[in-house]
């Protein structure tokens, strides 16, 4: 280690699932995450930050097919496509030391050894699952652990699961689980620590269901073909995986494990605080130190979803506001541990109050008035102890320790609140020093050089500490004072910043948003937003001429059922089908849907014939009639659904 490390750092964030793009709320934890990264590495510690994504499971499966593409191409697109999750955490300045995807040949062989050596020590075995399982959150459940019936995580309907499948002794745990959250402080916030312990351990802890067989896009199991790893195995062993744990690709163990925090939502505390050190006992692996569980970000009190429109869209909002503002939003807005309500409103108001007003006029008064009163650089100085200045002094120079402090306790919002006290003081010290008053006489101009001097170091020491939250904005601070440093050593002494500064001026570092006018604009994208998310559907225009009843009544329409459906060699539109129409001999017709359903799929159905239409020859076959279906057309492409009917209709039945 070098002489000037503190000593080592290793910060993790939830690996993401990449199921859908992320929003604001997956930023705030990779935000915060960072910030921290950012603060250890500015107090001189090595620091490994890492981040990822949580590739397996039968979401992703579903999600996959439902796009009509193999679940590694629906992943790639997520993480490393246009607008991903490596854009994003690029356009969020996330300095993440490594990113592991669990679908790494290395991660993916790590957990095969992981499992067996489990399964090897006894505390994986087989047996028979019998239970709930939620899909979107890949949870399984005991009936008493649903809540109405439902997932108690999202309130989401649970299937009935029942196969064959591997187990994790997780009840051999329980005591020292239990020992683990409530006598140490291993879980934070202490709040979280009881529920835990009440709706967890103490009913009863079962074992774990470790392993499924009725989906396979998962870490295979390599000594029971058709069994796929549970997917949060698979993904908690990430943070040991990527230092090397069990692979060659890696070799960082040994110095950064255990973690140092594991940042996590509050809704994956369970597994973090239960399942994983269970399974690092079973290992006899160390623990990691400490698992922050925060809050939610809300909208309207409710979960976000990208479905909610672009309101919560990372990219529209840092186009609009800046990354640092959006940042600095995320952490000076909500206590960390708890859940806050996220609106455009209250991030439009925090820039103006707290970035624009309060930082932003600070930096561009004194900075402009340095140029004014003294052109190029200022005068050396003496430092003066008048008593007008002692607060402000006091304030700025014991800034650092209080900031710390807080940052040590991940009370982000607390830190910010001190840097900003000190913001404040200086914005009232410019008026009651008044520059421009001290200004009009020579003979005040040392004085004038103070007090232009001690604002320009405030500003360093609270740009430098700022520095964690809003990178770019503490270089810009960094260069309108001359390149000053921002050292950590050099913000917990005030008077480091060299007399003689030499200042360069700059546009605001946060232009004031007219607040009305922005929200409206908002409102105008997230309208537009809504509606490209629509399927833009068309259907056809209504017929302007009647037909008289007589007429309409002469169409023989009848119940079908198909008994064979093959496509018609050389026609890419035609299906051949055989049907039951009742009359005891079977009729065919031929359609022009092959593009709308593999014939396969429709053996069995019960269809909408018209069966009194002339025999036609099409490819050579003839068609006795024809088969009804619902035509539309969806974002300029035509679609087709057959029209069928509930299967208790029998064959030959007549539409009327
Ligand atoms: O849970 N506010 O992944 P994930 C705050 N793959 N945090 C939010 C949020 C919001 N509105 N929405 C999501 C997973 N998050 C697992 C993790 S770790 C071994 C595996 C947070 O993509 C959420 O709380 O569903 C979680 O911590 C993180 O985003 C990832 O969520
Ligand atoms: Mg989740």
């Amino acid at each position: 280690m070098c002489e000037k490390c503190k000593g080592k750092y290793y910060i993790t964030t939830p690996i993401y699932y990449p199921s859908a793009k992320l929003h604001i709320g997956h930023a705030y934890c990779t935000v915060a995450t960072d910030t921290m990264a950012r603060f250890k590495r500015l107090q001189g510690y090595d620091v490994m930050f890492l981040t990822g994504t949580d590739e397996h499971g039968q979401k992703i499966e579903d999600k996959a097919k439902e796009a009509g593409v193999t679940p590694q191409q629906f992943v790639d697109d997520i993480v490393t496509g246009e607008k991903g999750v490596l854009d994003l955490w690029k356009l969020m300045n996330i300095s993440y030391d490594r990113f592991i995807r669990t679908t790494d040949d290395y991660h993916v062989a790590a957990i095969q050894k992981i499992f067996k050596k489990m399964y090897d020590n006894g505390d994986i075995y087989k047996g028979k699952y019998v239970g709930k399982y939620c899909k979107p959150c890949e949870s399984f459940w005991t009936e008493s652990q649903l809540v109405d019936g439902k997932c108690p995580d999202c309130g989401r309907e649970c299937v009935d699961a029942e196969e064959e499948a591997y187990f994790f002794r997780l009840s051999k745990y329980a005591d020292r689980v239990q020992d683990l959250l409530e006598n140490t402080d291993f879980l934070e916030p202490r709040s979280r620590v009881s529920e835990m312990v009440n709706n967890f351990i103490k009913p009863g802890l079962e074992d774990l269901c470790v392993s499924r067989t009725s989906f396979t896009w998962g870490v295979p199991v390599d000594f029971d073909p058709g069994h796929v790893v549970y997917v949060w195995i698979d993904a908690l062993f990430n943070y040991m995986t990527a230092l090397g744990f069990e692979n060659d690709k890696y070799d960082d163990l040994e110095k950064f494990w255990p973690a140092d925090v594991h940042f996590i939502g509050k809704e994956i505390v369970r597994f973090h605080s239960i399942i994983w050190p269970a399974m690092l006992m079973s290992l006899n692996l160390p623990l990691p130190k400490k698992v922050y569980g925060h809050g939610w970000l809300l909208l309207d009190g409710g979960k976000m979803s990208k479905s909610k429109g672009n309101v919560v869209d990372p990219y529209v909002l840092s186009q609009r506001f800046g990354v640092d503002a959006l940042r600095f939003f995320l952490l000076r807005t909500f206590p960390f541990g708890s859940d806050g309500n996220f609106s455009n409103e209250l991030l439009i108001n925090t820039i103006n109050v707290d970035l624009a007003n309060d930082l932003g006029n600070l930096v561009s008064r004194t900075v402009a008035m340095a140029q004014k009163y003294f052109g190029a650089s200022l005068p050396q100085v003496q430092q003066g102890d008048e008593e007008k200045d002692a607060e402000l002094l006091a304030m700025a120079g014991s800034l650092r320790s209080k900031y710390e402090e807080q940052m040590e306790k991940y009370a982000f919002q607390n830190a910010l609140a001190e840097v900003f006290k000190v913001i404040s003081r200086a914005n009232k010290y410019i008026d009651e020093n008044a520059p421009w008053v001290l200004a009009k006489s020579e003979e005040n101009y040392p004085r004038l050089a103070r007090v232009l001097y001690n604002l320009l170091e405030t500003v360093r020491i609270c740009g430098g500490l700022l520095s964690p939250f809003m990178p770019q904005t503490a270089e810009e601070i960094a260069k309108r004072l001359g390149g000053a440093a921002m050292d950590w050593d050099s913000l917990a002494v005030f008077g480091k910043l060299p007399a003689d500064v030499a200042t360069v001026a700059g546009p605001a570092l946060f232009p004031r948003i007219d607040v009305e006018k922005e929200l409206a604009e908002l409102e105008k994208l997230h309208q537009e937003a809504l509606k490209e998310a629509q399927p833009a559907l068309e259907i056809a225009p209504y017929a302007q001429e009647n037909v008289d009843f007589d007429t309409f009544c002469k169409n023989d329409f009848r119940a079908v059922k198909v008994k064979a459906c093959v496509p018609v060699k050389k026609s890419d539109k035609l299906l051949q089908f055989t049907l039951d129409d009742g009359t005891g001999t079977d009729r065919q017709i031929l359609s022009g849907i092959a593009k709308y359903y593999k014939p396969e799929d429709l053996v069995g159905k019960t269809l909408v014939a018209i069966v009194n239409l002339p025999p036609r020859k099409m490819m050579g076959r003839e068609s006795c009639g024809m088969l009804l279906s619902a035509a539309h057309t969806e974002k300029g492409e035509e679609k087709l659904n057959l029209i069928m009917l509930d299967d208790a209709i029998p064959a030959g039945a007549k539409l009327c």
